[in-house]
């Protein structure tokens, strides 16, 4: 069998973020083995990784994260010597409507995994050495900020309101536990509203973009006074690729872009370059825009301190918001047909067709 010189879990590979961390490590690392763990839910689709799924360091492996014979099996199998954890059900909304999902995915999916990989690494020749656990979490464990000059550092205490954030916090407590007890190398990164292409059509920008194509009500919750600090997703994946070599094992790292919108002045932005890129005249989509009611227990305002990651990584935000906003939205609409398999449900086909025959 060939050898590698690392080799990668990743969770949650064929999601969004999880997408663009696999792209990266399989294309920057040909020397590693990329082993994307995905179970393939309603947001994992991977036609977002039709470009390298021929590639010779990517693997595929269809799992859950909570079947801890099977992920312990994988972690043995393919000597998986650094995990970094995003599989998640991930939006709020879905949260609200039940919470159960989101306790076993990210609560008991995240323990599994902690077992299954403390189990191997602990009979492993070397024990926990040349070993990490990097989980992805979120600023929402934070809880809310009022409006004014505070941001989230990584002192901030807990104060999660969904239930989504709630399953996060308590995923990260669970990650700091396997420190604490077992000494595990474990690291924690929590990221604000990430952005971009191949997300699932459920969050407000990719959902806005096709309602405008499709010229749809765009439903703007409450007074749309909440406030959302936006990331584009590939500064996400090199900010994960940074921490993953170069963090202090231990540590938890804010990861934000200093980048503060209102959903109200974000999506007249989002109407105005989207209309501008399908050639509507200026102002054509304004009428779209509905208030409707709020979302239950909607925290007020995010905003991410990333001064840590900075200083001790020198890791900065590459995309000014509005030219991240005009080639998300450039993306959407030059890849009609992936909105398309995603609102019709023929991605989950995909899978079917791709991988079954081999
Ligand atoms: P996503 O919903 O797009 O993708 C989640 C992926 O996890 C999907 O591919 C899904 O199939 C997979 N998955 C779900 N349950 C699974 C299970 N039981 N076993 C194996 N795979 C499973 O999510 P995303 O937006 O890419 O978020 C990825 C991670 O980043 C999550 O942990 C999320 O909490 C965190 N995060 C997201 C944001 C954001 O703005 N999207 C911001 C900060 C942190
Ligand atoms: P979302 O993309 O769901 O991310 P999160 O809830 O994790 O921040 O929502 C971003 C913001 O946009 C949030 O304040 C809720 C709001 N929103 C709307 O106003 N309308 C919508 O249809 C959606 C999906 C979100």
């Amino acid at each position: 069998m060939k050898k590698y010189k690392r080799n990668i879990l990743v969770t949650g590979g064929a999601g969004f973020i999880g997408s663009h961390v696999v792209r990266r490590l399989v294309k920057r690392y040909p020397d590693y083995r990329i082993v994307n763990l995905d179970k393939l839910t309603y947001a994992g689709n991977l036609e977002n990784l039709a470009d390298i799924q021929e590639n010779d360091n990517y693997f595929f492996e269809k799992a859950d994260i909570c079947d801890f014979e099977r992920v312990k099996e994988i972690i043995r199998s393919c000597e998986i010597d650094g995990i970094i954890h995003l599989a998640a059900e991930s939006h709020v909304d879905r949260s609200i409507v039940d919470p159960f999902i989101f306790a076993k995915t990210n609560v008991l999916g995240t323990l599994t995994l902690l077992q299954a990989a403390r189990d191997v690494w602990e009979e492993s020749a070397d024990g926990f050495a040349g070993k990490l656990f990097y989980h992805i979490s979120t600023d929402e464990v934070y809880g809310a900020l009022r409006t004014g000059k505070e941001l989230f550092t990584e002192q901030t205490p807990y104060s999660p309101h969904s239930p989504y954030s709630a399953s996060k916090a308590s995923s990260d407590h669970f990650v700091r536990a396997f420190r604490d007890t077992y000494a595990m190398p474990v690291v924690i990164s929590n990221c604000s509203n990430n952005y971009g292409p191949f997300q699932f059509p459920e969050k407000l920008i990719p959902l806005f973009i096709n309602n405008i194509r499709h010229h749809k009500p765009l439903p703007v919750y409450g007074r749309g006074e909440n406030v959302r600090d936006w990331l584009y997703v590939e500064d996400h994946a090199r900010a994960i690729d940074l921490i993953f070599h170069e963090g202090r094992p231990g540590e938890t790292y804010n990861i934000g872009g200093f980048n503060e919108w209102r959903n109200i002045d974000l999506v007249k932005l989002l109407v105005k370059v989207t209309d501008r890129l399908l050639g509507n005249p200026e102002g054509y989509s304004d009428e779209l825009i509905t208030y409707v009611t709020d979302r239950k227990g909607h925290d007020l305002r995010y905003a991410i301190d990333s001064t840590k990651l900075k200083s001790e990584l020198g890791w900065e935000p590459s995309l000014q918001f509005e030219e991240g906003m005009e080639r998300t939205a450039r993306w959407y609409l030059d890849n009609q047909e992936w909105l398309d398999h995603v609102t019709s449900g023929d991605y989950l086909r995909y899978y079917e067709s791709m991988y079954s025959k081999r």
